[in-house]
């Protein structure tokens, strides 16, 4: 062993995991959830689970966190309801234990604002806390060195977030659940700066703008994100001009109707799953505009207002600028000027701006980064996606035994829409909990587990960072 490196589940130290969770955003907290109750609730031995987290403390999308926004999602596919509506996890015991479930009822509203969500997910993560390693980056998997058999146990090596060049820990784990989330997706030939931001960071550094006066903004996007960013710097910037910039003509709204809301529903992911290639395809597209660059129907009515009030006042603040490409960004000490080109004549324009928002998207993270050299043992489809099983469990050759799960976007090519969203969280957890807990009863190797057990005599509980 390395200095400054330590190996968690070596002999003598804490016992081999059932399941190491990389990130802890929503999918891995729901994961904890469902492994909280089922230890709780199961019997026998609990699943040995810990969660590595690079945030010093629980966040979702904190830089979006902009006041009023609403969930896309109803309450009820919270961390736990669409799987056990009894679960003390649910959004509605969130209520009660806050003494506002009167209240929210009087609402009469199934969308719950994103800054109360974000808090319930909180109190679900302050719950269980004692599974999760707060403040460290898992930079690499590896298979352990056990033998010459396939790789049963794996190691997840982590190192503190913060840059810290010691503190390097292993931890040892039959299992592990990657979930990692999305990353912010930038315009080719945009470089993000001080004044260029991704709209993923708009909250801090919008706030860091508030004592000089700002005299323009450009928002580029015209999804939900985009929409949200125009009409919050808008408000909060009350001398400011805020320019929208996107190819599309208009804003188009998020399809939530009920028939084409069936696309998040769990029995959607077995359908979708078990669906030739080309329906995949074609039902990817057809719902597309369920969540992807569309906004809600009520914000587009609130900025089309907007707009056209300005006009009767002639005072317009709020422009759109639409069918119109971004070309180039130049960022100087005192702002950014940006290119424009027209997309209906092509006339090419600048604007000059305090600071450009790139409210253009994310990507699924890809996992082979941090698989290394076991992703040369994952299978792959004829387009070399990842072969990923309806229990999320990535196919892999012989030589790997030990499981590795995927949650999130990067599974939508095998399980649909819904894998980068809220919607099916409660039930894809339950779903990883039991293969999980199938693996483990499935496991031949009944000497390693009894080595396990010993080792579990002397547990370290984990330290808090
Ligand atoms: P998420 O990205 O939330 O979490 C991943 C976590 O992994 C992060 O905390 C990250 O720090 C951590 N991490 C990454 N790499 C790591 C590493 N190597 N080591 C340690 N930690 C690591 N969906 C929906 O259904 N309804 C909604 O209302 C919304 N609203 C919404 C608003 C905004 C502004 C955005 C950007 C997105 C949404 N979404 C949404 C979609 C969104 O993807 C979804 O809500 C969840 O964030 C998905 O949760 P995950 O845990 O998969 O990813």
């Amino acid at each position: 062993m390395s200095a400054g490196r330590a190996v968690a589940g070596g002999p003598g130290q804490w016992p081999v995991q059932d399941v190491v969770g990389v990130g802890f955003g929503p999918a891995n907290l729901a994961l904890a959830v469902a492994v909280a109750e089922q230890n709780a609730h199961g019997g026998g031995r609990g699943l040995r689970s810990v969660f590595v987290e690079r945030q010093q403390e629980f966040g979702w999308h904190r830089g979006m966190l902009l006041p009023g926004a609403t969930m896309q999602v109803s309450f009820l596919k919270d961390l736990a309801t669409m799987r056990d509506p009894g679960s003390r996890f649910t959004f509605l015991r969130y209520l009660h234990d806050k003494g506002r479930l009167a209240d929210f009822i009087n609402q009469k509203s199934f969308f719950p604002t994103r800054v109360e969500f974000h808090d319930y997910l909180r109190w679900c993560a302050a719950m269980v806390e004692d599974q999760v390693r707060y403040g460290r980056q898992v930079y690499a998997l590896r298979p352990a060195a056990d033998g010459d058999g396939p790789a049963s146990v794996l190691e997840v090596h982590t190192r503190p977030a913060d840059g810290e060049a010691s503190g390097d820990e292993v931890l040892r784990t039959r299992n592990v659940v990657l979930g990692t989330g999305l990353v912010p997706r930038f315009p080719e030939n945009v470089t993000p700066g001080p004044r260029v931001w991704h709209s993923s960071e708009l909250l801090p550094r919008a706030a860091a703008l508030k004592d000089r006066p700002a005299r323009r903004f450009v928002v580029v996007g015209a999804g939900q994100s985009g929409a949200e960013a125009a009409e919050f710097l808008h408000r909060e910037f009350p001398d400011a001009e805020v320019c929208a910039v996107f190819s599309r003509y208009g804003y188009s709204p998020a399809d939530d109707s009920p028939f084409a809301n069936r696309i998040f529903d769990p029995a959607a992911v077995d359908d979708f799953y078990t669906a030739p290639d080309e329906v995949k395809e074609s039902l990817l597209g057809y719902h597309a505009n369920t969540n992807y660059s569309v906004v809600d129907g009520e914000l587009i009515e609130q900025l089309y207002r907007t707009v056209y009030q300005e006009k009767v006042a002639g005072t317009e603040r709020l422009r759109i600028l639409n069918a119109t490409a971004l070309t180039a960004v130049e960022e100087h000490p005192q702002g950014v000027r940006v290119a424009l080109r027209p997309l209906i004549d092509g006339d090419p324009r600048t604007l000059d701006c305090d600071a450009v928002v790139l409210a253009t998207g994310y990507r699924p993270s890809d996992p082979r980064t941090l698989l290394g050299p076991l992703a040369e043992h994952c299978l792959t489809d004829g387009q070399g996606r990842l072969r990923i099983g309806r229990d999320h469990r990535i196919a892999t050759t012989g030589a790997v035994r030990a499981g590795i799960y995927l949650q999130g976007a990067a599974t939508e090519h095998t399980h649909g829409i819904t894998s980068s969203l809220l919607s099916t969280l409660a039930v894809r957890a339950g779903e990883i909990c039991d293969a999980l807990l199938l693996d483990r009863a499935q496991r031949t190797d009944a000497g390693a587990e009894a080595a396990d057990l010993a080792a579990e005599t002397g547990t370290v509980p984990l330290p808090t960072p």
